[in-house]
């Protein structure tokens, strides 16, 4: 997804600009481009690909003296990914660089051209500039003209904007997309879409509001609300704990962050754990008060662990639990009562179709969580309360630290919910908490599971389509085992509960079906082995995940003995996102960042 710099000061402005667009690289992107204005002169440069094709662009330029400068990592909405799409935009004397989409862009698009405006690119960006140097010429003063482009923009943005006229001076607005603002001691300024860029060179930071627009130059911070009050920035102190972007000796940081999954379920579980009871400091048992039902909403890994999640407070907490793709709750006209918990569970804490939702249970009036990996997230700010997973900054766009994370703090909060509402013992709530500490043990990846992974891997390399099957909380596991090998394998993989098979899916099942079987031995073993069953004979191609040696299965893979199937659960998730992995590799593709992919959805 589209990420945004900006730098105000005497530094190296072209370093600062490239190297906080690389902070932002993990978002995901396809063209990238900066804009930096000194002494009433612009340089701009532009690049389709990654980061280094910018660099090598810019490598001749020299940034010495006092500047204002705008970057961009663009992620194609409106137009393709060439670099007359890529941002910053150029009107006659301006520059623009903007996440988000402007809704009404059509309308202000046709009326600038009938008045002789020519457009370069097809994005929806471009007509910010081109509005806001109309209205320059109209205007007493720059300011005047950005305050009202902003008014005649609907949509979500974050904008940054110079204009050679006010060479000193970068323009900014905030709605619906994230941005903040940080400072020094050496009064530099610097604006960023999210944290990442200004650790290490900023003290403190401002998060924008929704409505905040305003300009900085060297002397002054001048923000205005919403309503146009004029307001002062509220600083806080900026995490100085730079997250190595060095992948440790690992090819792809997806591989690094699943052998990490073991130390952030220690930091997830850390002080959250007593004898026989869960401990939430961030929140208040009071959240649960009047509560008679639970609704979840999320999308993609996040939704697969808000699955898992009915499954487990129905089973512990014993409340009526339902989960909800954020796209779909949106625009579905919902039934929102009171007496409903409204929880989000977001990575990012940024995804505008979970965003929004929280928005619309909040205007219902229900009370709300967020499980959310991102501090100071959009996400965070807005609910009433929230509990942050832990997880680390997760650079690999498919997700898997974050969603062990999740599915963690959903098993500890079951039971948090259990305990205030008297529907397990004590005794059984204890037993629970032993296994919740077993976790980081389970998720340990053993050189001989990958060795064996990482050889099997290349008989799964073709064929017409995967089914990864499982039953209960298995199921959502097989969801998302599917999703990570199609994100970065590009093979068609379907999550299906075992049980469905024998409904249609099955007419697909010939040797080039492949169908990865999830059967653990505490939960529904004999079921799902008979599914798994069903499938081997009509032929599908199966490879077995179990405990428990499979005779009709045409690979196995031998998962350790554990006393109870939340254990099993841990391991095979592993073991699912290891597959995709090393098939991944095998087919040659960009882990990390793969095609049409984007770490952090902020549009709809
Ligand atoms: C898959 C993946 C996505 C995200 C989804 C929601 O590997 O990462 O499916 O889970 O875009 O993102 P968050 O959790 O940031 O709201």
């Amino acid at each position: 997804m589209c990420g945004i710099v900006g730098y105000l000061g005497q530094k190296n402005t072209k370093e600062i600009l490239l190297e906080g667009l690389k902070e932002l690289e993990y978002r995901g992107y396809d063209s990238a481009g900066i804009a930096v204005l000194s002494d009433g002169e612009f340089s701009s440069f532009k690049a389709v690909g990654k980061l280094v094709n910018l660099e090598e662009k810019t490598k001749d330029f020299v940034t010495d003296a006092f500047a204002a400068g705008i970057g961009h990592t663009r992620w194609a909405t409106h137009g393709k990914p060439t670099e007359l799409n890529a941002h910053p935009h150029v009107g006659a004397s301006s520059y623009v660089v903007h996440n988000g989409i402007i809704e009404n862009y059509a309308p202000l698009k046709k009326e600038l051209q009938n008045e002789g405006v020519t457009f370069l690119s097809q994005t929806d960006t471009e007509v910010i500039v081109h509005q806001f140097e109309k209205n320059q010429k109209k205007s007493t003063n720059s300011f005047e003209a950005f305050k009202k482009t902003i008014s005649e923009l609907e949509g979500a943005y974050a904008i940054l904007l110079v204009t050679k006229s006010e060479d000193d001076t970068i323009f900014f607005a905030k709605n619906g997309s994230p941005m903040l603002m940080g400072i020094n001691a050496e009064n530099e300024k610097y604006f960023a879409s999210s944290d990442t860029p200004l650790i290490g060179q900023c003290s403190d930071v401002n998060y924008f509001e929704d409505g905040d627009y305003g300009y900085v130059n060297a002397d002054e911070i001048v923000i205005f609300d919403k309503m146009g009050n004029k307001k002062e920035p509220h600083f806080t102190k900026l995490s100085t704990n730079k997250l190595s972007a060095q992948k440790d000796g690992y090819r792809f940081f997806m591989e690094k962050e699943i052998y990490e999954q073991s130390s952030v379920i220690s930091d997830t579980l850390l002080g959250r754990l007593s004898e026989d009871a869960v401990v939430f400091d961030e929140i208040d048992t009071s959240l649960f008060d009047s509560i008679n039902e639970i609704k979840l909403c999320a999308c993609g890994t996040s939704y697969h662990s808000a699955l898992c999640a009915s499954y487990m407070f129905e089973r512990h907490a014993k409340i009526k639990t339902s989960v909800e793709v954020a796209s779909e709750l949106r625009y579905r006209e919902p039934v929102l009562t009171q007496d409903t918990l409204f929880v989000v569970i977001s990575q990012s804490g940024e995804t505008a179709d979970t965003l929004e939702t929280l928005k619309m249970a909040k205007a219902a009036g229900l009370k709300t969580l967020v499980i959310c990996n991102v501090d100071n997230s959009s996400m965070v700010r807005m609910a009433d309360a929230s509990i942050l997973t832990r997880a680390g900054v997760e650079k690999g766009v498919a997700s898997t630290k974050a969603f062990a994370t999740q599915v963690v703090v959903f098993w500890m909060l079951s039971l948090y919910v259990a305990k205030r509402n008297n529907s397990m013992q004590t005794q059984e709530i204890a037993e629970q908490i032993s296994l919740l500490r077993e976790i980081p043990k389970s998720v340990i990846v053993e050189d001989s599971m990958h060795e064996r992974i990482k050889r099997l891997s290349k008989r799964y390399l073709h064929g017409h389509g995967f089914f990864f099957i499982g039953r209960d909380l298995f199921y959502p596991l097989a969801l998302e085992g599917a999703l990570k090998l199609k994100e970065i394998s590009y093979l068609h993989a379907e999550g299906y509960p075992s049980g469905e098979m024998k409904h249609g899916p099955i007419a697909l099942a010939d040797p080039e079906l492949f169908t990865i079987a999830l059967l653990p031995k505490h939960l529904l073993y004999e079921k799902s082995r008979s599914n798994a069953e069903e499938l081997s004979a009509r032929d599908s191609t199966i490879c077995a995940i179990s405990p428990i040696e499979f005779d009709k299965a045409d690979d196995f893979i031998k998962t350790k003995e554990h006393g109870h199937y939340m254990l099993e659960f841990f391991e095979m998730m592993v073991v699912v996102q290891l597959l995709s992995l090393e098939i991944s590799i095998r087919l040659g593709n960009d882990v990390d960042m793969p095609r049409n992919l984007a770490k952090s959805v902020t549009v709809e």
